[in-house]
Parts: C-alpha cells; sequence; structure tokens
C-alpha cells in the first residue's frame, strides 16, 4: 500500500529543506507542490498569482495531490503553506498517507522570511502583522489535520528531520497496532459469533471474565509503593489459582485501550461470559463510555476491583464513574481483593460452593 508523507505548516516552517532531508534518509521521492505547479505552468507563483488569480493556482494545488493517487511509491510531500486550508484537500491528504506539522511561533517565521520577496501574501507593508494574523486563522487547521506535530523553533535543520523521521515511524507503528488490534476483536467477535450459534446460545458453563485496563500490565514496574513489586504475570497467576481452588472457570483481558476494553465488553455479551471481574486502571475515574459498555449488558453480573484504596489517595481517584454499572465495588486489598471479588462473583451468580447445601 504507497503511504506518503506529507509535510504541513506555515511558510518558512521548514518544510522544503526538510522534506529534501526526509526524501534522503526513507529513501522515498521528494515532491514539492508549489514546485510542481510551477513547472506544471512554466512560470512562478507570484505571475500565476497576478494571471490568473489565487482561486486558479488553489485549484492547481488540488490537481498535484490528487495526482499522488497514481504513484508507484510512497513519496514525501512538502505541502503548500494554505493548501490544508481547504477541507477537500486535508481529505485527499489523510486517504494517502501520514500529515506531519512542523509548528514554528510567528516570531521564528518573521525571522526566517522576512527578506523573502517571493511570498505573494508576505508583500504587504506589515509582514509580522500579517504572519502573526495568518497563523491565527490556521494553527488550529494544521493541528487538526496533522498526524503528529513537531515543534521547529530553535532547532536545525538535521535535527527537525531527524524529529519527523520519528514521527512518522512512530505514527506508522500505531497505525500497525491499531490495525492488529481491530482485525484481533474483529476475529474475537466472529469466533463468539459461531461458539454462540455451535452452541445454539446456550453455553452453559459459567464463565467469568476478568479485566484489566491502563497501565495495569506495568504492576511490578509502576509505583511499587504503591502497587507493589509483584508483576501482572504473578496477579494473573493470582487470581487463577484462586479461581481453580473455588472451581471457577476464568480467562484474562488487559489493554491500555479503552475502545479495545469497550470491544471485549461486547463480545463478552456474545460468548455467553456470566460475570465481569474489572479493574478499569484511571479510566475508572472518568470513562462515561466505559460506563456505558459495563450498563449495557445487564445480564452479565459485573464487579470493580482496584488494589489500592481509591478512597485515600489523591482527590481524583476517589470517584468511581464505572462504580454505578457494577454490582460490587472492592479496593484497598491488593490481590486479595481479587479473591473476595471471586467469592461475590459466585454468591451473584448461584456457584458458591455451600457446604451445608451439599450435605
Ligand atoms: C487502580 C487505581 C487507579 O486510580 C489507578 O489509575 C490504577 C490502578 C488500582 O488498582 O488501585 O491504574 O485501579
Amino acid at each position: 500500500m504507497v503511504k506518503h508523507v506529507f509535510l504541513i505548516g506555515f511558510m518558512g516552517c521548514g518544510k522544503s529543506s526538510v522534506g529534501k532531508r526526509l526524501s534522503y534518509l526513507l529513501k522515498q521521492p521528494y515532491l514539492d507542490t508549489d514546485d510542481r505547479i510551477e513547472e506544471w505552468e512554466g512560470k512562478k507563483i507570484t505571475q500565476i498569482f497576478a494571471d490568473e488569480g489565487e482561486e486558479y493556482f488553489r485549484l492547481q494545488e488540488t490537481e498535484v495531490i490528487k495526482s499522488l493517487f497514481d504513484a508507484r511509491q510512497p513519496y514525501v510531500v512538502s505541502v503548500g503553506g494554505g493548501l490544508v486550508l481547504r477541507e477537500k484537500n486535508r481529505r485527499i491528504i489523510k486517504k494517502q498517507g501520514i500529515c506531519i506539522y512542523l509548528r514554528a511561533t510567528a516570531d521564528t517565521l518573521y525571522q526566517r522570511l522576512q527578506k523573502d520577496t517571493q511570498r505573494p501574501l508576505l508583500q504587504v507593508e506589515d509582514p509580522k502583522a500579517r504572519i502573526e494574523s495568518l497563523l491565527a486563522k490556521r494553527s488550529a487547521i494544521y493541528e487538526s489535520c496533522a498526524d503528529r506535530i513537531v515543534d521547529v523553533d530553535g532547532l536545525d535543520l538535521p535535527r527537525v528531520a531527524e524529529l519527523v523521521r520519528g514521527a512518522f515511524e512512530e505514527e506508522k507503528a500505531a497505525r500497525r497496532q491499531r490495525r492488529m488490534e481491530k482485525e484481533e476483536s474483529q476475529n474475537r467477535l466472529v469466533q463468539s459469533r459461531e461458539q454462540n450459534e455451535e452452541s445454539g446460545g446456550n453455553g452453559n458453563e459459567k464463565k467469568i471474565l476478568v479485566m484489566h485496563g491502563p497501565n495495569l500490565n506495568f504492576l511490578g514496574i509502576r509505583e511499587p509503593e504503591i502497587y507493589g513489586t509483584a508483576s501482572y504475570a504473578d496477579l494473573v497467576a493470582y487470581i487463577q489459582a484462586e479461581a481453580d481452588k473455588r472451581g471457577l472457570t476464568v480467562s484474562f483481558f488487559q489493554s491500555n485501550h479503552e475502545g479495545a476494553l469497550i470491544d471485549r465488553i461486547q463480545e463478552a455479551y456474545y460468548d455467553h461470559t456470566e460475570g465481569i471481574i474489572i479493574n478499569p486502571g484511571a479510566l475508572t475515574h472518568y470513562s462515561y463510555a466505559l460506563h456505558d459498555a459495563l450498563a449495557s449488558v445487564d445480564r452479565i453480573q459485573k464487579i470493580e476491583v482496584h488494589l489500592s484504596d481509591i478512597t485515600k489517595r489523591e482527590g481524583f481517584r476517589a470517584q468511581s464513574v464505572t462504580k454505578a454499572a457494577c454490582q460490587a465495588q472492592i479496593y484497598g486489598k491488593g490481590f486479595a481483593g481479587y479473591a473476595d471479588a471471586l467469592d461475590e462473583m459466585a454468591r451473584l451468580l448461584g456457584l458458591e460452593q455451600n457446604e451445608e447445601k451439599e450435605s
């Protein structure tokens, strides 16, 4: 799949020089939208503005980025400062690759542009004021269009190019990761639907899903004075052993992503999970989306667990927005809180091993 990298930003932010260097670093050909239009038209941009007007130039800009759909290999594209102001152009860019905003302050831009006579928009009495007012109008658009932002003030060209390359690689990796998670989640959904169909929707094993939210995979590393030195793997082993003692069937899911947790809760609806024990991490305190996901699977019993005592820590932790969607909340007991949660879940599901009943 061809994926171009687009450099956007105000005139003078360094898109062309950074673009050329990046093209060398990534071994991808370079294209400058302004240069391409000058080539097509056989004249300088100032002349195009004078002869044909700005609107004509803007139409040519759209044609240049559209032509990239036919490219056989990924390009590094330096994008004219006004090009992304058009919604249509932003959409064309989004479809074709990764967009990086080279962000500079008005002061930096003025320093770089004050002697430039080639920029039609700056041929005015007070170019500094012009830069400031244009930047004020444009910066929100640049930011919203960008996948990544690199601040360029005070940095030399090689450094900016390195940062841009890093941002590009990070964005590529993040997209790959999101794609994989989406695929995994879709596969799981298909699987659980299939299992559901196979069992005629009547699976009778009471499944308990133990879910962990952001940063809980970092147990043992993160703040050991609060959470202890045992790892997430240790916690899973502990819960599994406690579940085995009680004859309960548990499975585990951890994610640092709110959406992935929500997807898993929705799958739980299809795969006939009967109980969810969840430690949502910091999402506890603000994720209404997670609350809604838990609330939407109302035939599933839910228990919220926290290792630490959230009522005795920073003020923002005292509130749990997910609690209202759960039948019980257990906190401040470390690992043992999960054993209590299993007991409580067994009771809620009518699975407790009651000796009196058995005799
Ligand atoms: C936590 C408490 C949360 O406030 C925090 O953000 C966590 C862990 C606990 O288990 O104590 O990530 O859920």
